[in-house]
C-alpha cells in the first residue's frame, strides 16, 4: 500500500463549510451546474430509494481488496449520498468523496454522523487535492456525468493526478451500443419506497453521445417536481483512449464487480475497468 504524501492532516485545502465538506475553489458552470442542481433539488431526496443496492454494494469493496490491502485510501468521484462510500468505510477503507451537489452531501452527512467519509464539495474535473490515493474510484457511470469530450479528458487527468504510482483506478461504465441506436425516448418508472414514483425519460443524441435524462417525481403530498441531467456515454475502447491520454493503462476489464468475464454477453452491460499508471 502506498504512503500518502506529506499534506495537512486531512490532505485537503482549507475552507470547510457547516456541513463539514471542504469547498474547492473551482466554479461549476454550464451543464455541470444543471446536473448539480438536478441532484440537489430533486434527486437527492429520492436517490437511495430509487437506487437501493445496484449492484450489490459490498461487492465493490471485495473487488477493491483484490487490488489493494484493507485500510487503503480511496478517492470516490461523485460520492453522492454515500451509497457506495459508506459500505467501503464499513469494510475498512479510508474514503474521501468529491461531490458538487449540496443536496447529495447533506444526505451523506445525515447517513454518516461520525464523519467516516471525508467530503469534498466541488467539480471533480478540475480537482487537485495535492495528494494521491491507493484507489481512485468512479462508480455507477459517474465518468459519464462529464458531458463533453474535453470534460472527460480533464476528468481523466484529474484521476491520474490523484492515483499513487502503485495505485489503481477503477471505473464503472456501461456498454452503450443499445442506447446509441435508439430512435425514441425510453421511459422507465421507479418506485420511491412507499412515497410515490419517479418517471425517467431518456433520449439520445448519437452525434455527441449525449443522453438527456428527464426525471419527474410524484411523491405523496407534494407537487410534481422535474429535473434534467445530461450525460455523455462512451465505449470501453474510448475509455481506454482517454486513459492513455492521461498516462494510464488498462490492466483488467470485467462485466461486473464479481469479475464476470467481459464478453459483451452481460444483459446489464456493465463494464468495470482497472487502470494503472504507466511506468
Ligand atoms: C450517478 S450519481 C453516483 C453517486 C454515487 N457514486 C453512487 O453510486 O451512489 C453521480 C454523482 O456525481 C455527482 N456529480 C456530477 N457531476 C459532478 C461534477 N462535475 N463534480 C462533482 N460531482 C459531480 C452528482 O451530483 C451525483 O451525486
Amino acid at each position: 500500500m502506498t504512503t500518502e504524501t506529506a499534506e495537512p492532516a486531512t490532505g485537503l485545502p482549507a475552507d470547510t463549510d457547516a456541513a463539514g465538506a471542504t469547498e474547492l475553489p473551482a466554479d461549476i458552470g454550464g451543464f455541470g451546474a444543471a446536473v448539480t442542481a438536478a441532484y440537489s433539488d430533486a434527486l437527492a431526496a429520492v436517490y437511495d430509494d430509487v437506487y437501493p443496492a445496484t449492484p450489490d454494494l459490498a461487492d465493490i469493496g471485495e473487488f477493491l481488496l483484490t487490488l489493494t490491502p484493507k485500510g487503503a485510501s480511496v478517492l470516490e468521484l461523485g460520492v453522492g449520498t454515500g451509497r457506495v462510500a459508506i459500505p467501503l468505510a464499513d469494510q475498512g477503507f479510508r474514503v474521501h468523496g468529491v461531490e458538487s451537489s449540496e443536496g447529495m452531501l447533506a444526505r451523506l452527512a445525515e447517513k454518516d454522523p461520525e464523519g467516516r467519509i471525508t467530503p469534498v464539495r466541488g467539480d471533480f474535473a478540475g480537482l487537485d487535492l495535492g495528494r494521491t490515493f491507493d484507489v481512485v474510484l468512479a462508480p455507477f457511470n459517474v465518468l459519464c456525468c462529464a458531458m463533453a469530450v474535453d470534460e472527460q479528458i480533464a476528468l481523466m487527468h484529474a484521476i491520474a493526478r490523484h492515483t499513487a504510482a502503485d495505485g489503481a483506478v477503477v471505473v464503472e461504465t456501461f456498454d452503450p451500443s443499445d442506447y446509441h441506436v435508439r430512435k425514441s425516448n425510453e421511459v422507465t418508472t421507479y418506485p420511491v419506497g412507499d412515497r410515490g414514483v419517479m418517471i425517467e425519460s431518456v433520449g439520445v443524441l448519437p452525434a455527441s453521445q449525449n443522453m438527456m435524462l428527464h426525471n419527474t417525481l410524484f411523491l405523496d403530498g407534494d407537487a410534481p417536481r422535474s429535473a434534467t441531467t445530461v450525460m455523455r456515454y462512451l465505449w470501453p475502447s474510448e475509455l481506454d483512449l482517454l486513459a492513455a491520454i492521461a498516462g494510464l493503462e488498462l490492466t483488467a476489464r470485467y462485466a461486473g464487480w464479481r469479475e464476470q468475464p467481459f464478453d459483451g454477453g452481460d444483459s446489464r452491460k456493465m463494464c468495470v475497468s482497472v487502470f494503472r499508471p504507466l511506468t
